[in-house]
């Protein structure tokens, strides 16, 4: 697939089916993250690929924001969740050695994750990027060491939902229809790009 069209095609997955994925699948995308460009080469990023069932529970436990819908009080509904996750670590030790900054540090745990999201889709394997989590609560159900800091998870699996894009107009609020689709919305091209300078 050519790159623009797996960038055209890409669209954040939330609904999966049961069937899981192969743990070597997951490694390949941990692997495009280990090639992803990173400021200062300072290579912050460590990753836990989590797909044990159990803590596949707890981990969706602590998701706070699925798709913009608050978790309800009863929690999350276990069908068609993910079947794994690639949790993504920031060295805190490898921070303060090699200070790049918080800022890159962020930008390259985009990079890596855009890379994971990319490589799984190639795989056929549908990924969510997600913060709104309980970071601390996620380290402390993967066990981490102090060294460490939850910085973002993936959730992966193959996904079973179909998605649409929309152009918007002022509104970036997604939504599903009657008939399971959901909608996303981004702006237009010509409201995004300029060129040389502002007048
Ligand atoms: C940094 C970042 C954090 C995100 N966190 C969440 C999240 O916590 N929960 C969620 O359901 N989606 C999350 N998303 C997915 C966005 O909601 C999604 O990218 C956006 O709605 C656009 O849809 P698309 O990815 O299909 O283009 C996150 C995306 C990014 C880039």
């Amino acid at each position: 697939m050519e790159v623009f069209d797996a960038v055209v095609k890409r669209r954040s997955i939330r609904i999966f089916k049961e069937k899981p994925v192969d743990y070597a699948a997951l490694q390949r995308c941990v692997e495009a993250a280990r090639l992803a460009p990173s400021a200062m080469n300072s290579q912050l990023c460590e990753y836990v690929i989590v797909d044990d069932k159990q803590l596949l529970v707890e981990i969706l436990d602590s998701v706070a924001l699925w798709g913009g819908v608050p978790k309800p009080a009863g929690g999350w509904s276990l069908e068609k969740k993910p079947v794994a996750y690639i949790v993504v670590l920031i060295n805190l030790e490898l921070e303060k050695e090699r200070g790049c900054g918080r800022s890159n540090a962020f930008l390259d745990i985009g990079l890596a994750m855009e890379n994971m999201v990319l490589v799984a889709m190639e795989q056929g394997i549908g990924t969510c990027i997600m913060t709104g989590i309980d970071k601390k609560g996620v380290g402390e159900i993967i066990n981490i060491p102090k060294k460490f800091e939850v910085a973002a998870m993936l959730a992966l699996g193959y996904p079973d939902e179909k998605i649409v894009l929309e152009t918007t107009f002022h509104s970036v609020k997604r939504w599903v229809d009657e008939e399971g689709v959901r909608h996303v919305p981004k702006r237009k091209i010509e409201d995004i790009l300029h060129r040389n300078k502002f007048e």
